[in-house]
């Protein structure tokens, strides 16, 4: 039982999502002296429905700092040269220092020329090839808000990441990849033995129960269970996926990609879904749109 565990912890990402947000207050009054609010223009193309949620949580985010954060909400069937063209007009724009695509975009669109065509100087993802190329190599760029939410988890609860082995299973241009990039470098938090699982990968599980620290970032609801997680490991859970439930209003609940009543009961410690890597997420972005002010206004961090 988790009451008897004194060495368990649940990851709270909204206590620590709360910490951050509560630093950004003097941050954001320094640019209001200066005439500045930090601003993000945020484009949603077509109606899936979770990607409605997510740039939803994103606005209310940013209002309640007294942020500016507009939508420019496109049809799905949104030519490639109108999303350049408006991308190239928000560039221009000076109200706004970060740009975010919601991802995923229909298939008909080239999404790597989408994102290329955003200024690297409001790169509110931190995705831009050049920043991906920054962070690779170690300088200073906005950094993907998902894996630097999870740095910031692991930092406030003092996880070790040191010399341990981080398997990361997926390998997303959002995700997977730049974590690993991130828990790899030659500073703290990092300094990991980093492994990369995908769907391709032959003995999943062998891997997985090698791991001290496990992420997971796959989109499948609820596939890892205790099987594939070692006693005593971190897990981390980068899933949010809705699956049908009759017993609640909304006629769906939110599960991660990681069986949390099982897995729970045998690791050290594991982030909930909700309330886990999502509000870092979310934080991570708010934390770029004021960095990216502040380089705006060539202001010291
Ligand atoms: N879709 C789901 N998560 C993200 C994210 O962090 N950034 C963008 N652009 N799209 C997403």
């Amino acid at each position: 039982m988790l009451a008897m565990r004194s060495d368990f912890q649940l990851l709270d990402g909204k206590l620590v999502a709360r910490k951050l947000r509560d630093a950004f207050a003097s941050r954001i009054d320094r640019l209001r002296e200066l005439g500045i609010v930090p601003g993000l223009a945020v484009i949603l193309v077509g109606d899936d429905p979770a990607s409605r949620v997510y740039v939803r949580n994103k606005e209310r985010a940013f209002q309640k700092l007294g942020l500016v954060s507009d939508v420019y909400h496109l049809d799905s069937n949104a030519s490639q040269e109108r999303i350049l063209e408006l991308i190239e007009e928000l560039n221009e724009n000076q109200k706004y220092h970060g740009i975010l695509v919601q991802l995923p975009l229909p298939s008909h669109l080239n999404e790597f020329e989408i994102i290329e065509r955003i200024s690297p100087d409001k790169d509110a993802d931190g995705i831009h090839p050049c920043n991906i190329g920054l962070m690779a190599t170690g300088q200073d760029c906005p950094l993907p808000c998902t894996p630097h939410g999870i740095l910031k988890i692991l930092e406030h609860y003092e996880l070790e990441v040191e010399g341990r082995h981080v398997v990361i299973v997926g390998r997303s241009n959002i995700v997977g990849k730049p974590l690993a990039l991130l828990l790899m470098q030659k500073r703290s938090p990092g300094n990991a033995t980093v492994t990369i699982c995908h769907s391709k990968t032959k003995n999943l599980k062998e891997i997985t129960l090698s791991a001290d620290i496990l992420v997971v970032a796959i989109g499948r609801p609820e596939y890892i269970d205790e099987s594939y997680v070692k006693n005593g490991a971190v897990v981390i859970d980068v899933g949010t996926n809705r699956v049908e439930d009759s017993s609640v209003q909304s006629g769906y609940r939110l599960v991660g990609d990681v069986k949390f009543p099982s897995v729970k009961e045998k690791v050290r410690a594991i982030t909930p879904v909700p309330g886990g890597v999502g509000p870092m997420t979310i934080t991570m972005l708010i934390y770029n749109t004021i960095y990216l002010a502040e380089k705006t206004a060539a202001l010291p961090k």
